[in-house]
C-alpha cells in the first residue's frame, strides 16, 4: 500500500498505468488528461490540488441527490452494522423485501415481483431472456427475435447490445451479436416543416405496426427507452408514441420492456417515464438513479402473467438466472433511502420548480445563433451546436473542465442532467459558462 498523499499527476499516473479506464481509447488520454477525483459534495466533485468540477452529468446520470448524501450515507452505516451482504437464492433479507414492496406500491398497477441485478445491461439481459423463456413457457418458443428503436442504447452486453443501434459500440462486435430489427425512432427533431413532435410519434408508431404485422410470429418483445433516448443525444419523443406502442404489442401478443435505467426516478419529470403515457410496460428496468447514485443494482419488475407462467413444480419452467450480488443489502438500502428522500421532500414537485428557473435563465442559450433543438423534459436539457469542429465533443469537455463544469456532450450535442439538489446559484453558472463555452466554439 503506498503510503505517500495522493496528488492529481501520481494517480493519473497510478491510473493510467493499471486501470483500464471504460468506453475510452485509452491512448486518447495522453491528449485529453483523466481527471482524478478526491471527493464529492453535493453536486461538486474536487481533484486533489481543491479544484472543483459541477457535476452537469450527474456522474453518468447516476446522482440524484448529490454526493456525499448525509441521509444516504447514515442509511448505508447501519445496513453496514448489521448485514452487508447474503446470496438472494435461497435466502432473503429486509432490505430486498422492503425495496420490491414499495417499487411495486409506486410503479404502475400490475408489476407485482422484483428481480435483481446489477448494472443497467443485466437488468436488459434479464429481461430479455425472461420474455423469450415466457413464450417458450406459454407454447410459443418461436417468438425469440427482439426489436428496438433506431439509435437505441441498452447496455454493452452481447444480449444488450444485439438491441443497441449504436454503431460504433457494436461493430467491433457484430459477428458476436445476434442482429435484431430496429424500428423508426419517433425522435422529434427528425421533424419535416409544418409536423409536430405528435405527427412524428404517430408516423412511427405506423412504421412499428407495419413491422409487428408482417413479425409478430417471432417477436418477443419491443424494448424502449421511455421519452428520452439518452445515448441517441437525448432524443425526447411525444408519450403517444408509447400509448400507441402499447396498444399495439397488445394487439400482436409481443411484451413491452420499459427500458427506465436512465429515464426512471424521476428523471422526465414523474418518478417513472411511462406514467406520463399512462401505460404499464410488460418489464419495467430500473438501475442508475435507482440507489441514488451510489451503488450498482439494477431491478426488473415483471407483470403478474410473466411470473406466474415460470411458477411450476419443473425447475426448468423457472428463471434460473443470477448474479452473486443479485439485491446485495447495501444497495438496496441504498435505494430505500432514496425514496424515503423523494417521499419527505416532495421531489418531483421542488424538480418542476427547478426546471422551470433553468428554462427561464437558459433562454440566451435557446435563442443563440448556433444553438439548434433546444429541448427539456424534467430535470434533462439539451440542444446541438453548429460547429465547425469535428471533435467538439473533447474540446467542449476539456473547456468545461476550464470552468469548472463536467459536461460530456454526445457529438455536438450538449445536454444537463443535474443531480437534483442543484441551487438556482449553480444553475445560473451552469447556464451563463456554457454560453461562454458554446461562443468559443461555434
Ligand atoms: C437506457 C439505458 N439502458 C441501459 C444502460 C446500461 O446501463 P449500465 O451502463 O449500468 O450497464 C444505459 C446506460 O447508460 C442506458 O442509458
Amino acid at each position: 500500500m503506498p503510503n505517500h498523499t495522493p496528488t492529481n499527476a501520481g494517480l493519473l499516473a497510478r491510473s493510467l498505468s493499471a486501470v483500464w479506464h471504460p468506453c475510452s481509447q485509452m491512448k486518447h488520454y495522453e491528449s485529453f488528461p483523466l481527471v482524478p477525483i478526491a471527493r464529492g459534495a453535493g453536486v461538486w466533485l474536487y481533484d486533489f490540488d481543491g479544484k472543483r468540477y459541477l457535476d452537469a452529468v450527474s456522474s453518468w446520470w447516476v446522482n440524484l441527490f448529490g454526493h456525499g448524501n448525509p441521509r444516504i450515507n447514515a442509511a448505508l452505516r447501519n445496513q453496514l452494522e448489521t448485514l452487508e451482504h447474503v446470496m438472494l437464492a435461497g435466502f432473503t433479507h429486509e432490505p430486498v423485501v422492503e425495496l420490491s414492496e414499495r417499487l411495486r406500491e409506486l410503479a404502475p398497477a400490475g408489476l407485482g415481483h422484483c428481480f435483481y441485478g446489477s448494472d443497467g445491461a443485466s437488468a436488459t439481459e434479464i429481461a430479455l431472456k425472461m420474455s423469450a423463456h415466457y413464450w417458450r413457457n406459454s407454447g410459443k418458443p418461436g417468438k425469440t427475435q427482439f426489436i428496438s428503436l433506431a439509435n437505441s442504447y441498452h447496455g454493452e452486453t452481447l444480449g444488450a447490445l444485439s438491441v443497441t443501434d449504436v454503431a460504433l459500440f457494436r461493430d467491433a462486435y457484430g459477428a458476436l451479436i445476434r442482429q435484431q430489427a430496429t424500428v423508426p425512432s419517433p425522435d422529434w427533431r427528425t421533424a419535416a416543416a409544418g409536423e409536430s413532435a405528435e405527427d412524428v410519434a404517430l408516423s412511427c408508431a405506423a412504421q412499428l405496426e407495419a413491422h409487428l404485422q408482417r413479425h409478430h410470429e417471432n417477436i418477443a418483445a419491443f424494448i424502449v427507452e421511455p421519452l428520452v433516448q439518452g445515448a441517441a443525444g437525448m432524443a425526447m419523443y411525444h408519450p403517444i408514441y408509447l400509448q400507441r406502442a402499447r396498444q399495439l404489442c397488445d394487439g400482436y401478443g409481443v411484451h413491452l420492456i420499459a427500458d427506465e435505467i436512465a429515464v426512471g426516478m424521476g428523471r422526465t419529470g414523474t418518478l417513472f417515464a411511462c406514467e406520463q403515457a399512462g401505460i404499464r410496460p410488460d418489464f419495467l428496468l430500473l438501475s442508475k438513479g435507482i440507489t441514488g447514485g451510489y451503488l450498482p443494482l439494477s431491478v426488473v419488475m415483471t407483470r403478474d402473467e410473466i411470473y406466474q407462467a415460470f411458477y411450476a413444480d419443473e425447475t426448468a419452467r423457472g428463471f434460473l438466472h443470477s448474479h452473486s450480488y443479485t439485491g446485495n443489502p447495501l444497495a438496496c438500502r441504498a435505494a430505500l433511502a432514496t425514496l424515503d428522500i423523494f417521499a419527505q421532500d416532495d421531489v418531483l414537485n421542488a424538480n418542476r420548480t427547478k426546471a422551470a428557473y433553468l428554462n427561464r435563465i437558459a433562454e440566451p442559450l435557446r435563442n443563440h445563433s448556433k444553438v439548434r433543438n433546444f429541448r427539456n423534459t424534467g430535470m434533462i436539457w439539451a440542444f446541438e451546436v453548429d460547429t465547425p469542429h469535428a471533435d467538439f465533443a473533447q474540446r467542449c469537455f476539456a473547456l468545461g473542465l476550464q470552468n469548472e463544469l463536467l459536461l460530456r456532450p454526445i457529438g455536438s450535442t450538449i445536454y444537463f442532467m443535474p443531480p437534483y439538489v442543484i441551487i438556482e446559484e449553480e444553475m445560473q453558472m451552469l447556464v451563463a459558462r456554457t454560453l461562454n463555452i458554446v461562443g468559443a466554439l461555434a
